[in-house]
């Protein structure tokens, strides 16, 4: 008996051997296979992210792993490499596991209306993560953190840290494509045009902007304009080049003490290694977002001076839940909702914290976000 059920087991890791093969074979770049039940190949929950060049990401998929040690669902993570046609790729080949939750933070926001779209003709409940797919009514629900609150907070640590008048303000944004670039902008520009207008700051890097100063809200188009200008595209490279082009194009008017609004912390790192490198840079105030270790490091070594935390804890728990509510045949709870342009996504939202070197211990070591390993210099 006991050797027989040896043998048995042995054949089901065989077997799930076999399968994970077969899905990394076909799914092309990381693929991950979670959680118990639905043998077979059969999975119930099938969750896409953007790309794993970006630890922010990366981030997510651990923390979504250690969430599905207590699932009894099956699930499996698929990346998409910053591409919407591989995006495309893996959400078919969930739908052909049989998916009926799908959990997706797309690449681009309008070009994953399509991949959404062939779920909702599976009858698949889609759940955008983080990120919002625009345009379509094939979104069911939405997680998220408040992004319009993370860059009014990256917005509001520049004026409290702004000395004098006349403080040369450097804009940086994420990628247009990313509905989240615009809440960001958005929120930090609330924030930061009042003391452009009063002349506490002086725009330094973006013509478009500058010639909306007095302008408090801004409407998409708007925004469109000041992000073509200041885009990263989420690309620390491109942000390095931008903030090189950008320091040569400027006089030593421009240089001296700054404030600069980094959209998050992969092209914060890469745009204050470029201003600390420049000798008429005497001081610089740099934002970021995500708490991302390396970004963590440089706030201790006070290369960066800030980051807003996204706890992925509470967003990995948020989808969990919501997606384990649609597999019992329940209604799951929202606390608000998001016009995508075609329908009014419900919503569940979450606040976001400001760290900086002074509570960086407190809130992601001590609340067990991070070892303190981890890091070095840590106060
Ligand atoms: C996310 C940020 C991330 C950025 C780049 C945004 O949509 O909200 O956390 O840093 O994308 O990947």
């Amino acid at each position: 008996m006991v050797n027989t059920r040896k043998k048995f087991s042995l054949l089901l890791v065989l077997m799930a051997v076999v399968l994970v093969i077969a899905a990394c074979g076909g799914g092309g770049s990381g693929s991950s296979s979670e959680g118990g039940g639905g043998g077979g190949g059969q999975v119930d929950v099938g969750i896409v992210l953007p790309t794993k060049d970006e630890p922010r990401w990366v981030q997510d998929e651990q923390r979504f792993k250690d969430a599905l040690a207590e699932t009894d669902y099956s699930t499996e993570i698929l990346f998409s490499q910053g591409s919407s046609a591989k995006e495309k790729e893996n959400v078919d080949i969930l739908l052909n596991k049989g998916i009926k939750v799908l959990i997706i933070a797309p690449h681009d926001g309008a070009a994953a209306a399509a991949a959404v779209e062939s779920a909702k003709k599976d009858d698949v409940t889609v759940i955008a993560y983080d990120r919002l797919i625009t345009d379509t009514e094939a979104v069911d629900y939405y997680v998220t953190f408040d992004s319009l609150a993370v860059g009014a907070a990256q917005a509001q640590y520049l004026v409290d840290n702004a000395e004098g008048s006349g403080v040369p303000l450097y804009l940086y944004a994420g990628a247009s494509s990313d509905n989240n670039a615009f809440l960001f902008f958005q929120g930090a520009w609330s924030v930061l045009q009042p003391k452009v207008a009063d002349g506490t700051f002086k725009i330094a890097n973006s013509s478009e902007a500058e010639a909306l100063k007095d302008t408090a809200e801004l409407s998409r188009d708007q925004l469109g304009k000041v992000l073509g200008q200041v885009t990263t595209n989420w690309d620390p490279n491109e942000a390095k080049n931008k903030a090189q082009t950008h320091l040569t194009g400027v006089g030593a008017d421009m240089k001296g003490d700054i404030a600069i609004l980094a959209p998050n912390d992969g092209t914060a790192r890469s745009i204050a290694d470029v201003f600390a490198s420049d000798d008429e840079v005497t001081n610089y105030v740099i934002t970021g977002q995500d708490a991302e270790k390396a970004s963590v490091q440089y706030i201790i070594d006070e290369k960066q001076s800030m980051t807003v935390f996204k706890d992925v804890r509470t967003l990995v728990k948020d989808a969990m839940d919501m997606a384990v509510t649609v597999l019992e045949g329940n209604e799951p709870e929202t606390t608000g909702s998001y016009d995508n342009g075609a329908v009014e996504v419900k919503a569940k939202q979450t606040d976001v914290i400001t760290v900086d070197k002074e509570n960086v211990k407190a809130e992601l070591v001590d609340s067990g976000y991070y070892e303190a390993s981890e890091f070095t210099g840590l106060q």
